[in-house]
């Protein structure tokens, strides 16, 4: 499947599109660097340089969907959501999500991201299966799949390591029906 980087995936509030470099911004950064935002994430630090590096490693690889999450009002970039590794074959990939920008918390914006994201996957890209890993910690954003209709597919105890302290991992998959 061509990427194209003009191509929108357009909700009710927001719309999806493909990153580029030009999107590394200072805003962008300070998420990455918020104690609040990346608690749960394995990236705790960034710079404008970092990020343009690794949006242009996603942009070459035909294995990720790597997509900006944007206010249709403003343009503003809020965050992001990925399909990263895409196993082409199987009709499988891995998601995930970063509102970036806290002032949209709590507003459905990730449901709202991670259905169009799902969507696309099954009726565009033509996958059957869609899983990620979280924390268990992490109840938002475990509530987000949930209502997105993901299940639990299973759980790794105690596999990831974060602040000094063991957390399971909570395994979500959905299928295409
Ligand atoms: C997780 C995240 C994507 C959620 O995005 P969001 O736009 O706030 O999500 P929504 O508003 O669509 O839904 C959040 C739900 O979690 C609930 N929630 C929030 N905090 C909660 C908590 N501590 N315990 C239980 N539920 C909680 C909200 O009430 C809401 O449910 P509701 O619609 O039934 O009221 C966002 O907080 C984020 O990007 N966090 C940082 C990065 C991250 O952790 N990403 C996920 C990695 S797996």
């Amino acid at each position: 499947m061509e990427k194209k980087l003009e191509e929108k995936i357009v909700g009710d509030r927001i719309y999806l599109r493909l990153l580029t470099e030009n999107d590394a911004s200072k805003d962008y950064c300070r998420w990455l660097n918020d104690p609040e935002v990346n608690q749960y994430l394995e990236t705790h630090q960034a710079t404008i340089g970092s990020l343009k590096k690794y949006i242009k490693e996603r942009t070459g690889d035909k294995n990720c969907f790597f997509m900006g999450i944007f206010d249709k009002e403003n343009n503003k970039h809020i965050g992001n959501i990925k399909l990263e590794p895409i196993d082409w074959k199987k009709k499988s990939a891995v998601t995930g999500i970063l509102i970036g920008d806290k002032s949209y918390w709590g507003k459905g914006i990730g449901t709202e991201a991670t259905k169009l994201m799902v969507n696309y996957g099954f009726n565009k890209l033509g996958l059957n299966e869609i899983e990620l890993g979280v924390l268990s910690e992490n109840k938002a954003a475990i509530k987000v799949y949930e209502k997105v209709g993901f299940v639990i597919d299973h759980i790794e105890e105690k596999a990831k390591k974060h602040v000094d302290i063991f957390y399971d991992m909570i395994v979500m998959k959905i299928f295409k029906r």
